[in-house]
């Protein structure tokens, strides 16, 4: 079950980056060449929040099996830096992460000018990217790579 929902989780990863990416560089080159919001960027945009909540649903199932998280003795998780990491650190980051992406993509859809569609994903989504790829970099795990099983 845990090398299960870690195989998936870290998989996910490659996903979430690639469409948080691609949204980020259409909604930015959409905003400097002042185009429509089309289609294509309602759908990559849709689809980069959805792989998004998929991975906060991964990781929240693997914060229950993960032998890294010791949510049942903060005290001790908290002197310990990879525990700390892992129990706290992580989740919080990335919860942070997945709200502004919900946030991003809402605002997206309520805003009736496409600039302001734009300008909503290029800031929230790109903030969300910063918050994934620092909170990877934290983890001392290669943001592009699979590590070994609790390591
Ligand atoms: C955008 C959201 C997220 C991304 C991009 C992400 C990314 C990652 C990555 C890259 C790893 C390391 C995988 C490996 O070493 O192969 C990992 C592990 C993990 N993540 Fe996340 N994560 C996200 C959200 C969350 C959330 C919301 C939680 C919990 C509430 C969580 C809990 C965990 C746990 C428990 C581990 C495994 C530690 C272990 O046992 O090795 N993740 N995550």
């Amino acid at each position: 079950m845990y090398n299960f929902f870690l195989g998936l989780h870290s998989g996910l990863r490659y996903i979430v980056l690639l469409l948080l990416a691609v949204a980020i560089v259409l909604s930015v080159t959409a905003l400097f060449g002042k185009k429509d919001y089309t289609q294509t960027n309602r759908k990559i945009n849709l689809f980069a929040m959805i792989a998004t909540h998929t991975q906060l649903l991964a990781g929240l199932i693997l914060y229950f099996f993960s032998p890294l998280v010791q949510y049942g003795n903060m005290g001790e998780a908290m002197k310990n830096t990879l525990a700390r990491y892992w129990t706290v650190e992580h989740a919080v980051l990335m919860l942070f992460a997945v709200a502004l992406i919900t946030v991003g993509h809402s605002r997206s859809k309520k805003d009736v000018a496409a600039v302001n569609k734009h300008r909503a994903i290029a800031l929230y989504y790109g903030l969300a990217i910063l918050v994934i790829v620092i909170a990877i970099y934290q983890s001392g795990r290669p943001l592009l790579g699979m590590t070994s099983i609790g390591s």
